[in-house]
């Protein structure tokens, strides 16, 4: 398995070099190919599979797959080889843990780079035991397959006709500590609604019965409405913020969780720290939370936005982030008031996106939640450092914030996804963000019918694909590529007793749009994030 090291030192920024990475993987596979082939012929035992093979044909299988990329990244070559590829000692060794756990038989719909909308009708759909993609084929191949898998076909679960499989939503921004007042308190706009509401909400964080309650409802609840990763805003409280971690880890939710920082609050005096104390719990943070070894839970730095946080908490939060290889989270330009005032307090920066940058908050693992009055420059910052946006059009229409302009985000080649922003945005719902993403881009159609209208595909990938991509977790989730883990959705259009009535049979592109716009929690039968079921959420 040393060859796998080969990539290690790969420059991945040249076209050329990813030829010869793509060349290298070929020779690769060939080799394994052949060694497979060789040793089922050697061994006497081979007409059953020893898990030891059945390792060997995955990696195999998986290699294969990813030669299908024509020309891989080194990171993408890196993920998918590496991490998940046995090396000798785990080979040599008859762990059958990349045995297939389950498979699925019927109809996927998920995007890709060159799809909004891929459907892939009877479908074969195998979870090895870590929770990751073994095979995504047609149904045709199942003998090939079940022989190769080692799974008995009697192993298969067949999928209704009013029945299909979507990647899980991820929610791209949204405020934990929010969830107690959702749905209420949405009639001030952004700076004036933080020091009602906002603020006096938090603090009571420092509460952890409070808290426990609080996460507790939050997590079940995006869970239960499809929400496989989610990233969390909690509040200045280390403790209250390592619980929501513990939650999310517990419910088996992937999440990206942050402990807020803010050490500028003129209203609400109470609520917000020294910078001393920002800078030393969110070490902590950090420190506690990685040390949990939740493997799906992660610490993100979280700096308020630019009028919470002096310069000189921005620039140890972006040490902070770079010393420690972390992902970065915060708001940016949401309202016309709000760049106003980050003009007036960081006087010596060009724009809003330039205050962020000028403190090393602008990397491929940043996403802002907003963006709505971004200009072109900006965005054009945003492409260069890799940072992403989250769109949270519930939250822009509900404190009358503006309205994203999705296509001119993805002209400028920015990463983008969605998000409720609970609780500027009224509802824990991904599917209440897709469709408030399709109702901002109409309002930009009626207000210039030139202005071209998102199509629900496209807003389905950018709640799906996009959002993964938006987080810097695409090399883990947001399709169903094989070696990803398996974060999905069972979607069941017709679910007795709930919103959807189907006339008739119909084809898988219409019963996603149906799901898209008429679903909710009735029709999401199953959860799974990383393999695992977790919904129906047992206790
Ligand atoms: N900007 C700074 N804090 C917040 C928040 O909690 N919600 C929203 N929507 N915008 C913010
Ligand atoms: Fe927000």
């Amino acid at each position: 398995m040393d060859n796998f090291d080969n990539l290690h030192y790969a420059p991945h920024t040249k076209p050329g070099k990813q030829r010869q990475n793509s060349k290298f993987l070929l020779k690769l596979i060939r080799s394994h190919v052949t060694s497979v082939i060789t040793s089922r012929r050697d061994d006497p035992d081979m007409h059953t599979l020893s898990s030891h093979w059945l390792l060997r044909i995955s990696a195999v299988r998986w290699c294969l797959a990813l030669a299908e990329d024509k020309y891989p990244t080194r990171s993408r070559c890196i993920s998918l080889l590496h991490r998940d590829l046995p090396g000798e000692e785990m080979a040599n060794s008859d762990r059958a843990d990349t045995a297939i756990a389950f498979v699925y038989r019927g109809t996927f719909v998920h995007s890709t780079q060159q799809k909004a909308l891929q459907i892939l009708k009877d479908a074969l759909l195998g979870v090895d035991t870590q929770g990751k993609i073994a095979f995504i084929e047609e149904g045709k191949e199942l003998e090939k397959l079940s022989q190769t898998f080692g799974f008995k076909t009697s192993d298969i679960t067949q999928l209704a006709q009013h029945e299909f499989f979507m990647p899980g939503l991820v929610d791209t921004h949204i405020h934990a500590s929010q969830y107690s007042y959702a749905g209420t308190a949405l009639d001030m706009p952004l700076l004036q609604w933080l020091n009602a509401y906002t603020f006096p909400v938090e603090s009571r964080f420092k509460d952890l019965e409070f808290a426990r309650k609080v996460y507790t409802q939050i997590v079940r609840r995006t869970l239960r409405n499809g929400t496989t990763t989610a990233c969390y805003f909690a509040t200045i409280h280390t403790e209250a913020s390592l619980l929501l971690g513990q939650i999310a880890n517990n419910f088996g939710q992937r999440a990206l969780v942050g402990k807020v920082c803010m050490d500028r609050n003129d209203c609400v005096k109470h609520y917000k720290e020294t910078l001393q104390d920002s800078q030393d719990e969110t070490c902590r943070f950090i420190k506690e939370l990685l040390n949990k070894k939740y493997p799906l839970v992660k610490p993100v730095v979280t700096p308020r936005f630019a009028p919470s946080c002096t310069g000189a908490l921005l620039e140890q939060l972006g040490e902070i982030a770079k010393n420690n290889n972390l992902h970065i989270q915060s708001h940016i330009s949401e309202t016309l008031e709000e760049v106003k005032l980050v003009k007036e307090l960081f006087p010596e920066s060009e724009s809003y996106a330039d205050v962020y940058y000028k403190h090393n908050l602008l990397t491929d693992k940043t996403v802002m939640a907003h963006g709505c009055h971004l200009s072109d420059e900006e965005l054009a910052l945003f492409r260069e450092t890799g940072a992403s946006l989250s769109h949270c059009p519930n939250s822009n229409f509900s404190l009358c914030s503006g309205v994203l302009n999705v296509r001119n985000v993805l002209k400028h080649k920015v990463k983008l996804g969605l998000g409720t922003d609970v609780a500027g945005g009224y509802s824990a719902s991904m599917l209440d963000a897709v469709r408030r993403a399709l109702d901002a881009s109409k309002v930009l159609t009626i207000q210039d019918p030139k202005y071209k209208t998102l199509s629900f595909e496209e807003v389905f990938r950018i709640a799906t694909l996009g959002g993964s991509q938006a987080l810097s977790l695409d090399d883990q989730t947001g399709n169903f590529e094989v070696g990803k883990d398996f974060d999905a959705l069972r979607i069941n259009v017709a679910a007795e007793g709930g919103p959807i009535d189907l006339i008739q049979d119909e084809e898988p592109k219409i019963l996603l749009e149906k799901f898209l716009n008429l679903g909710d929690d009735r029709n999401i039968a199953e959860v799974f994030v990383a393999g695992r079921k977790v919904v129906p959420i047992t206790e």
